[in-house]
């Protein structure tokens, strides 16, 4: 069994050197940490990562979807093998442990199973998974949703804000496009297990001073661009009672989205991120406004009313204010609970070392809720500094991630010899 007190302290050192060095692989003229997707910064960055798998005795290669994986042996060259990783993108303005945690920390983990002197039965794959934000594509985990399948040939005629395909970004990347699509693990050999070490983003472990959470499910998003549509007018010269005014009407919409978050029974929460205007003059009644907004949950059943209930409120108002609504909902993800499995030997394992936990449900997606779809999937978080996260306070202590690596260590060992149904089910929520 893994000492994990004797060892804390290197790792966490270790730790903090490792998150330190890749936060400086940042974009100059973005506030916080930016390291997007598709970026130059992040190119270089995964360069870093790989030099840093290959030094912790990996073999590294970058698979056709743009994700870095890097392979410990196991002992049985037949026995379907054990996935853990996470992200090193960033959102703009983000911080420097969101999806760095489960990478750097998967690679201590490696070292802390090699001072160990333990040779796991499967290989173990470590994977920094290709840009887990959602982007200005709207679509979020692209180096998981490929590897599963769940990217979509639609998915690269997706455009950005500047009308850059999808496609093309991978192109400018680097990527085959085509090759992307075709990744698909699936494929492949089976997979034994994925298990990702993550930071909470939010305050639950912090107010509740637990070192550890154990997810019990992810939640779902669904996505929106509403497109209102009235009538452009003088400014200055139309009155007030006689106005189809576009704007007035996104406003409306963004209220009736946070009222729609407030409401949720259980967890719910709803966001709008832009509103964009085509009007430029400041004189003209604004005709053609477009609101972004999502909503999550991880109560399936309120999540999946959402369409039905925002778009009456929202064409209520609207039509109230003479304007008309096009409403384009996507769904990046349903609700995916962790596999109970996984769970119980997350748990037995914090367990059996002294870290005390509690069961918790992610609001955040994650590139695990794609790796589901190949595996059994669990998480595990660590405390985030008060709860804040995609934004340049982020931080969690070197401690509670060493902690948080401890548990990672003890579950992929005692993963290594569970057997797993090959299913996925409902853990507790
Ligand atoms: C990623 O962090 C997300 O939850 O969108
Ligand atoms: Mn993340
Ligand atoms: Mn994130």
């Amino acid at each position: 069994m893994i000492d994990l007190t004797d060892q804390r302290r290197d790792a966490a050192e270790r730790l903090r050197d490792g998150i330190l060095e890749l936060a400086e692989y940042r974009d100059p003229d973005r506030q916080g940490w930016t390291r997007e997707v598709f970026s130059a910064v992040y190119r270089e960055s995964r360069n870093w990562v790989a030099r840093r798998m290959a030094a912790a005795g990996l073999q590294v290669h970058e698979d056709t979807a743009g994700n870095i994986v890097g392979r410990l042996s196991g002992t049985d060259p037949n026995a379907p093998a054990l996935v853990t990783g996470s992200h090193t993108d960033s959102v703009d303005g983000g911080g420097r442990f969101d999806g760095v945690v489960g990478v750097l920390g998967a690679l201590e983990a490696v070292q802390l199973l090699r001072e160990s002197g333990q040779r796991l039965r499967r290989d173990l794959l470590v994977v920094d998974f290709l840009g887990e934000e959602s982007n200005a594509f709207g679509l979020s985990c692209l180096g998981s949703r490929a590897i599963a399948g769940e990217l979509t040939r639609a998915d690269l005629d997706r455009q950005d804000y500047r009308g850059v395909s999808l496609g093309r970004a991978y192109r400018d990347f680097g990527l085959d496009p085509g090759a992307v699509l075709e990744t698909r693990w699936a494929r492949a050999a089976p997979l034994h297990a994925f298990i990702e070490l993550h930071i909470e983003q939010g305050p639950t472990l912090e107010q509740r001073q637990l070192p550890l959470g154990i997810v019990t499910a992810i939640t779902g998003i669904e996505r929106l661009v509403a497109t209102f549509m009235g009538s452009p007018d003088h400014a200055g010269t139309r009155p007030m009672y006689a106005r189809k005014d576009a704007m007035v009407a996104a406003a409306e919409a963004v209220l009736s989205v946070r009222r729609e978050g407030c409401g949720a029974p259980n967890h719910g929460v709803a966001t709008t991120t832009r509103i964009e205007s085509e009007s430029r003059s400041p004189n003209v009644v604004p005709s053609l406004v477009r609101m972004t907004s999502e909503v999550r949950s991880v109560d399936s059943t309120w999540l999946s009313g959402v369409r039905g209930r925002l778009a009456e409120e929202i064409l209520v108002n609207a039509r109230n204010l003479g304007v008309d609504v096009e409403f384009d909902w996507s769904t990046d993800n349903t609700v995916v609970h962790a596999h109970s499995g996984i769970h119980d030997v997350a748990a037995a394992a914090a367990d059996a070392i002294g870290i005390p936990w509690m069961p918790i449900p992610s609001g955040a997606t994650h590139d695990a809720v794609h790796m589901a779809a190949l595996a059994p999937m669990g998480m595990i978080f660590v405390p985030s500094k008060a709860g804040k996260s995609h934004c340049p306070e982020e931080w969690s202590d070197f401690a509670d991630i060493a902690t948080g690596v401890g548990a990672l260590a003890q579950t992929l060992t005692r993963l290594d010899r569970t057997e797993l149904t090959p299913q996925h089910q409902p853990g507790p929520n």
